[in-house]
């Protein structure tokens, strides 16, 4: 893939953007950018923004605009991002993605791929409530679909601590699927109309997935 590459992942929450965000880093060098990881930062570190925030997400509505751009923005101007990002999370609103357009062409920059995870509402519940991460390196785990290889240490850093997300109650789940539906869902045909869109069917298996997002990216960069 010709370098940066600005790939986004839409889809609703538990669709695997930030389980297939992670493989996209191992596979193609591109740094993950989630905003949904740098305002639960934000709210734990007490800041202005997270304060904000944290009762929007603890209500699975979207946090305003102006937030997350200026989270967004910060995010970009470090050095790591010349690589590549995969965005993911991020746009959510027509809003957001026009400001996204409007900063990449600050830098003669344009978004690469869109890939549009489509996947069924109903079983997203279930993939979020069997959701947790390593509480040391964020590597994502679920208690049916992907367990450690030995059971209590992360695949990854060898770390023992876990932890769940407050927002991944039932209730919240629907509130954050409708946000999803009302006000994200049209970037798909936003993006269709730039000619950068991609479908993936996002219901197999995480490995399927992943080699069809590769062929989806090698496809773009050729
Ligand atoms: P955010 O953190 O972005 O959450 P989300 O979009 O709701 O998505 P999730 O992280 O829940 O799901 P995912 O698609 O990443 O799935 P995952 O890979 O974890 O946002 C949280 C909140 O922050 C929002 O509600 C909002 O308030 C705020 N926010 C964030 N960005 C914002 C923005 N731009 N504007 C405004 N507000 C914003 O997978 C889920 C589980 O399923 C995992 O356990 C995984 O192991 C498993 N799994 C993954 N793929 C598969 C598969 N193929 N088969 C079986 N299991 C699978």
């Amino acid at each position: 893939m010709s370098s940066p590459a600005v790939v986004i992942l839409l889809g609703p929450p538990g669709a695997g953007k930030g389980t297939q965000a992670r493989m996209l880093e191992e596979d193609f060098g591109l740094v993950q950018l989630s905003t949904g990881d740098l305002l639960r930062a934000a709210v734990a570190r007490g800041t202005e923004a997270g304060q904000a925030a944290r009762a929007v997400m603890d209500a699975g509505g979207l946090v305003s605009d102006n937030i997350v751009l200026a989270i967004l923005k910060d995010r970009m101007a470090e050095p790591d991002v010349a690589k590549g990002v995969v965005l993911d999370g991020f746009p959510r609103t027509a809003g957001q993605a026009e400001a996204l357009d409007v900063l990449l062409a600050s830098s003669g920059q344009k978004v690469t791929a869109a890939i549009s995870l489509e996947v069924d509402d109903a079983a997203m519940v279930e993939r979020i409530a069997g959701r947790y991460t390593c509480a040391t390196c964020g590597e994502g785990y679920h208690d049916t679909f992907k367990q450690p290889a030995h059971a209590g240490t992360c695949d990854k850093c060898g770390g023992h601590a876990f932890k769940r997300r407050a927002d991944d109650k039932a209730e919240t789940v629907r509130a954050r699927l409708e946000a999803y539906h009302a006000q994200t869902a049209p970037l798909i045909a936003y993006y269709h109309a730039q000619g950068v869109l991609d479908r993936v069917n996002a219901m197999g298996a995480i490995g399927d997935i992943r080699k069809e997002l590769g062929r989806a990216l090698g496809k773009v960069s050729a």
